[in-house]
């Protein structure tokens, strides 16, 4: 072996790294992504040593130097990562020792790259969670922006994709406020299990060194540090948190591009979008297809995914460190840049989205959205159970249908028909605006209450 390209291990090993595993064992094209959090933990480790008198404080400035000169280096493309190093912390600390000397073997002491590599996995979570929650808000607020103009929209509210009841679209468009808000608190409460420093329990033990892992954990922005080595060095619940919650929301999205496109099909014609949100077929000249909204739908597999891959890794797992943890990056990085896209796409979409307000108003009219209504008219007037109402309710449903009839096309004559002592004012429960403006239970659909939630959300997502 030529001395250049020693590994840091090469005095205890007589053959150089099988080629095969060689590509599988280093993650350096992987965590190379780790650089910036690898270089501040490592300038924070020197500065701790020298604040401990553990190196002196020469050696601790002549090695954060040559490591911001590494940062600067990777930072401008200009570094030669080779996967004969593995990964990203040894790739640097190679590097160290061609800038600055055999100082540069001072710098791991009292440090594995068990503990390194956990804070710099935490560091880069901890950073990814906050650009995620940046973009959830952005996305709510797009949501609240679309709700605004949509007050008055009314269309039918679905179960089972069967017309149920007139809804105000605003109020569906706040439906996913409150997913996306509630995906939001995730990653925040994410960062509180984060928060906790591993640097400095080494190996998996601690070490004899007089460190001050206080001072290491503050400098870094973490709460505290670690509680346990071996746990500290074991533990992926931080990455697993991130992926389950990355899951989440790319579900939420999926269902909202699944109605993108459902609504957006040629039998429904609910909504349109702009044309940066459709691609064209290769043989049909006529099609506009809603690609965008199918790939964020196709997308959230490669979330589950990550997420079902990396719970599969960690379990049975005896404690502590084991190489099939270094896996973690990969997935956690992949379904971070799945996420985010997925986030950006649907905040592109909402804002493309124009509703057919008038197909919309004719739809919320069929499919007799209106039944509930009566029923709950004679109830709050004739003093019937529900049940009754119920049944009289059907029966007019039953006449409408096979008279071919929507509710709101039948007279006072016809209705009158199921129950003999009905007044007038019976027929505005088969006006749909009417119907969602009864709606006043705290979060029902009413105007008045979208109206007061979008202004309490406005105030929150600024
Ligand atoms: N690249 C490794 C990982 O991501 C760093 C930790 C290596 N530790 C070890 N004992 N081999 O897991």
């Amino acid at each position: 072996m030529k001395n250049k390209n020693k590994t840091v291990w090469s005095t205890r090993f007589n053959k150089a790294t099988s080629k095969i595993f060689e590509k599988i064992g280093a993650s350096i094209d992987i965590d190379k992504r780790l650089f910036e959090e690898d270089i501040f933990g490592s300038i924070v480790h020197a500065q701790m040593l020298a604040k401990q008198k553990i190196i002196n404080k020469k050696k601790g400035n002549k090695i954060i130097n040559g490591l911001k000169k590494i940062r600067s280096e990777i930072r401008k493309n200009k570094f030669n990562f080779n996967n004969k190093y593995e990964d990203i912390h040894l790739n640097i600390e190679k590097r160290l020792f061609k800038i600055i000397g055999d100082d540069a073997g001072y710098l791991h002491i009292a440090r594995s790259r068990n503990d390194q590599v956990i804070t710099d996995f935490k560091l880069w979570i901890k950073k990814a969670s906050y650009e995620i929650i940046k973009n959830i808000n952005d996305l709510i607020k797009s949501f609240l922006k679309k709700s605004e103009s949509n007050i008055e929209t009314i269309m039918p509210g679905f179960t089972h994709l069967k017309n149920a009841q007139p809804i105000s679209f605003a109020h569906y468009l706040l439906a996913y406020v409150e997913m996306f808000k509630r995906d939001q608190k995730r990653f925040v409460s994410n960062i509180d299990y984060i928060d906790e420093c591993p640097l400095g329990v080494g190996a998996l033990a601690g070490t004899s060194y007089k460190i001050d892992r206080n001072f290491t954990s503050k400098k870094l922005g973490f709460k505290k540090p670690t509680n346990n080595s071996i746990d500290s060095v074991s533990d992926r619940d931080f990455a697993l948190d991130f992926l389950s919650s990355a899951s989440i929301c790319a579900m939420h999205i999926s269902r909202f591009a699944e109605e993108i496109i459902i609504w957006n099909s040629d039998v429904f014609k609910l909504i349109k979008l702009d044309d940066k949100m459709l691609t064209g077929s290769s043989i049909m000249p006529q099609k506009k297809n809603p690609d965008p909204a199918e790939l964020i739908r196709g997308r959230a597999g490669k979330n589950f995914g990550s997420l079902q891959a990396m719970l599969t890794t960690m379990k049975g797992l005896p404690l502590s460190y084991y190489k099939d943890m270094q896996e973690d990056k990969a997935l956690v990085f992949n379904s971070y840049d799945t996420l985010l896209e997925s986030i950006i796409i649907t905040n592109e979409l909402i804002k493309s989205l124009k509703p057919n307000k008038g197909r919309m108003l004719a739809l919320s009219n069929e499919g007799y959205t209106t039944a509930t209504d009566f029923a709950d008219y004679l109830v709050q007037n004739n003093n019937l159970s529900f049940r009754e109402a119920y049944k009289i309710s059907a029966k007019l449903v039953n006449y409408a249908e096979k008279n071919k009839k929507k509710l709101n096309q039948l007279n006072f004559y016809e209705v009158k028909k199921m129950k003999n002592d009905l007044d007038n004012n019976v027929m505005k429960v088969f006006n749909v605006r009417n119907s969602v403006n009864l709606k006043t239970s705290y979060g029902g659909t009413s105007i008045k209450n979208i109206k007061k939630m979008i202004s309490k959300l406005k105030k929150e997502f600024k």
